[in-house]
């Protein structure tokens, strides 16, 4: 994610926020740049690449007198990873500069109305309309902190901003809505910074900022008011983490972090694609015409990408009526099945660098079907030479075991699964309209559902010194058990497998062993199979097996006499359900690999990203 950091006081600046951008590498980032007030000028130093690169650019600082500037890590979202979309960036007219983190979702009406006020813009971001924003309040009204204050009523989504402004030199001014913001002191220093990390080797007195207020920075001071402008008063919090603990929040591994961090990734994923009853695609200009005339859907993608796929494609067939099928990169590049320019081939990757998944989209394009990808990384690959590219949002994901960029990529199969049915005629007015709105409450359901954490930690200790572990279920559920199955094993290495639970007495259930009585997550949250479901665990558990039974409170009764243990999840809408039924099994996986002593976050013989094949 983005990265921010600010300072006013009696040092050079450049070279402290180089230190403190260094400090936030660890968010994952794209481009870098700075910002430096000197002899009432602005001075603007940015480029694509690491902080080292800018840092040559600077001489470590040297090249940037100055002892006022803002600095920012960028982690592309709207726009390309180029030199232009790097921040800071500066008004039309030069005057103001400003770094941000997050998403502002009117950016494109802002635009045209700054457009329509003679505003020119030199990038291809939602940053520039910010900061063109508060320029443009700023000549209306000649007072930058109301300036601010204006333009944020103006803008919807999420944002921190950082704000340096040539008429006043020493001064910077910070507001921020949803992203996080820091403000800290050290002697007449003042500090700006998007989280503590960056600030931690300066100082450990440090303000968090509340959604709306704003800050007016000065050497030795800092002046609170509320979003209507009104003084308020604050008290400085002292941070007792180290820089590790800092970097991940508090939390314990990025792992953890991340889980604890999907309410917001989805919500990002949902929330500036579904209005007014409506979806938007981002714009994407895939004509009506060959939605109707797809015949196959293909998924093509790795690991738990693929995994993602697969709810995707049970979504797919259920509510669009269309047939799709999963298949790992790796057997589809050199297995191609019958294409044409009839055929939807989906490419789902968080880093859109995968080998095999940029292969597999090669040969499909070369043999004529069109493909969409889904991904989380921009300028990516895989993103950029896709037909059509639709970004997961979840922010930079730094644990090699995917969370939150399976639950956006989740999120993201919804919303193409109900446009396509739209699109084909597949679902009625009134389902599509509930779907939206179960997918607009989704966020808070899966927050809801993290209140399970000490109850996965707590079920954790009882099955952690297991040898082997099966996960079985049906439809979504078998879904969900395959994902499942590779947290566990990729984090906490303990043999897991997944089967849907059918499959059983064909061949799986020969595994079950009375005698060390062998774990089996039953994946149990399907109203419409749970029958079904019941029966495939009654099977398992009569042969000996200790079953762990993943419920919600509708089907709950009916494991409740199988199940050795239980964990239930929130009833939800059907294919919505493995954005909550997944959070106790990345826990489960989370809390087994803890007990064991694993090295959580970077998993042996694992990369974060495969780009050999
Ligand atoms: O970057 P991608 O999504 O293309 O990576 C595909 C897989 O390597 C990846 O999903 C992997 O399975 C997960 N990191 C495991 O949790």
């Amino acid at each position: 994610m983005c990265g921010i950091v600010g300072y006013v006081g009696d040092e050079q600046a450049a070279p402290i926020l180089l230190d403190g951008l260094r400090r936030l590498e660890y968010r994952g980032y794209d481009s870098a740049g700075i910002v430096v007030s000197l002899e009432g000028k602005l001075w603007l130093t940015k480029s694509r690449g690491y902080v080292n690169n800018l840092a040559g650019i600077i001489d470590g600082g040297a090249k940037m007198p100055g002892t006022v500037g803002l600095g920012h890590t960028r982690w592309a979202t709207h726009g390309r990873p180029t030199d232009e979309n790097a921040h800071p960036h500066i008004s039309d007219g030069g005057k103001i500069a400003v770094v941000h983190n997050g998403i502002i979702e009117n950016y494109a009406k802002l635009r045209e109305f700054l457009i329509s006020k003679g505003y020119h813009f030199q990038s291809e971001t939602d940053t520039e309309v910010a900061v063109n924003l508060i320029a443009y309040f700023y000549a209306e009204n000649g007072d930058l902190k109301l300036a601010v204050a204006q333009a944020a009523r103006r803008m919807e989504g999420s944002y921190a901003l950082g704000i340096l402004c040539e008429d006043f030199p020493d001064t910077l001014i910070a507001t921020k809505k949803e992203s996080p913001l820091v403000l800290g002191v050290g002697g007449t220093a003042r500090y700006l910074a998007s989280d503590v990390a960056a600030i931690l080797s300066y100082t450990r007195d440090v303000y968090n900022l509340r959604d709306d207020e704003v800050a007016v920075i000065t050497r030795g001071g800092i002046e609170f008011f509320s979003g209507e402008l009104d003084p308020i008063e604050k008290t400085p919090q002292h941070i007792d983490w180290d820089v590790s603990a800092a970097e991940k929040g508090g939390y314990e591994h990025f792992m953890i972090k991340e889980i604890m961090e999907q309410p917001e990734a989805v919500r990002r994923a949902l929330k500036s694609r579904v209005r007014d009853g409506e979806i938007y695609l981002d714009g994407l200009d895939i004509p009506a015409d060959f939605i109707k005339s797809v015949s196959k859907v293909y998924i093509v993608a790795c690991g738990t990408a693929d995994f993602a796929g697969v709810v995707m494609k049970y979504n797919l067939e259920r509510l669009a009526r269309v047939a799709a099928e999963v298949m790992f990169a790796s057997e589809f590049r050199y297995n191609l099945p019958p294409i044409d320019e009839t055929t939807l081939v989906i490419c789902i990757s968080q880093s859109g660098t995968t080998a095999d998944t940029i292969a597999a989209m090669r040969e499909a394009k070369k043999h004529g079907a069109r493909v969409l990808s889904v991904v989380n990384v921009v300028g990516s690959v895989i993103a950029e030479e896709s037909d059509w590219s639709l970004l997961t949002l979840a922010g930079p994901e730094i644990c090699v075991a995917s969370t939150k960029a399976y639950s956006t990529q989740l999120a993201v199969g919804y919303l193409l699964t109900l446009f396509i049915a739209k699109a084909r005629g597949a679902i009625d007015d009134g389902k599509y309209r509930a779907a939206l709105d179960a997918l607009e409450s989704l966020p808070g359901a899966i927050d809801e559902t993290l209140k399970l954490r000490e109850k996965a930690q707590y079920l954790a200790s009882r099955y952690f010194s297991a040898n082997d572990i099966y996960f079985i279920g049906r439809g979504l559920d078998y879904a969900l058990s395959l994902e499942g199955d590779q947290k566990l094993k990729e984090i906490s290495y303990i043999h897991s497998e997944a089967y849907a639970a059918g499959e059983l007495k064909h061949g799986p259930i020969a595994l079950i062993d009375s005698a060390v009585n062998t774990p089996v997550v039953a994946i149990a949250t399907n109203a419409r199979l749970i029958d079904k479901m019941a029966s495939s665990a009654v099977e398992v558990k009569t042969r000996g097996a200790r079953v762990l039974a993943v419920v919600t409170s509708a089907t709950q009764d009916a494991m409740r006499d199988i199940a050795d243990d239980m964990i239930v999840v929130p009833d939800y809408a059907e294919a919505f359900l493995p954005s909550l039924a997944i959070i106790p099994l990345q826990m489960f996986a989370y809390y087994i690999a803890l007990q064991r002593g694993c090295e959580i976050d970077k998993p042996r013989n694992l990369a974060k990203s495969v780009t050999v094949e």
